[in-house]
């Protein structure tokens, strides 16, 4: 399929043929290509949750409330958040980034890409619990936008959350986009009880689900309604 075919037959599908051949191959290698998409600083918090069995798929449709599109799923895969994991991803990236400047004189490009991880990561996502780290992020700003330099307004935890779940849906996309590709069909999904989830998948309290998706073979009638889009001079602006 080209490109423009992907896009234009992906469609959210609400029921699946549960009789159709399927092959979970083909999640675990979308979920393949979902790691390659572009996320945050390439500090990788996410999750994906390929889920399988029987027993796991029964609690996380109920956590979905019934919805049409879990139940008919033959598999489910959960986008999960991972913030509690950036000291981990953060030292990844620095080991890596040590390797690669490995033998050069460290200067420039190199002292900059070893300081980001190093200082500029754990200035990120560091949370205490009297908001010490925040009000340091916060004066930072505050002190920028005095003098009128320009800064990311990365705060609070609330913002630390969106920057997130802004990567973790770019996965979601490449997955869903991936599925299509091999002729199979997808339903993302923000309706569900979220703690149920985190309850039936072990996850810390940290942890957030971004979209719970539906996998299969779609059926015509799990398509429930024509696309429709507002019109592209409400939306595409050139400025
Ligand atoms: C973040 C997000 C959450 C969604 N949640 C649900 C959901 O809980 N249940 C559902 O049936 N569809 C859900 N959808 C699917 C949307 O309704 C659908 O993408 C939209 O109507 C556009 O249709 P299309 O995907 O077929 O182009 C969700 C989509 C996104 C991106």
């Amino acid at each position: 399929m080209t490109f423009d075919q992907i896009l234009n037959t992906r469609r959210s599908v609400r029921i699946y043929d549960e009789n159709a051949a399927y092959d979970s191959q083909i999640v675990s290698k979308s979920l393949e290509r979902a790691v390659l998409s572009a996320n945050s600083s390439n500090m990788q918090l996410w999750e994906f949750y390929q889920v399988s069995s029987e027993e796991k798929k029964k609690a996380i449709v109920k956590a979905c409330m019934h919805q049409s599109a879990a139940r008919t799923a033959s598999e489910l895969v959960i986008f999960v958040t991972r913030q509690d994991k950036w000291k981990q991803r953060a030292a990844w990236n620095l080991a890596n980034m040590k390797k690669q400047f490995e033998g050069k004189e460290l200067k420039g490009k190199g002292k900059r890409a070893l300081s980001y991880y190093e200082k500029l990561m754990p200035l990120f996502y560091t949370n205490d619990f009297l908001g010490i780290a925040t009000l340091i992020r916060f004066s930072i700003v505050v002190y920028h936008s005095i003098i009128n330099k320009p800064i990311i307004h990365l705060v609070s935890h609330a913002d630390q959350r969106v920057s997130l779940h802004k990567s973790c849906a770019l996965a979601a996309q490449t997955f869903m986009l991936s599925m299509k590709s091999e002729g199979y069909d997808t339903c993302p999904m923000e309706g569900f009880d979220e703690k149920m989830i985190k309850k039936s998948l072990n996850l810390p309290s940290k942890a957030e689900i971004c979209m719970v998706m539906a996998c299969g073979i779609g059926k015509p009638e799990g398509i429930y309604t024509e696309r429709t889009r507002v019109d592209n001079s409400e939306v595409i602006f050139k400025v």
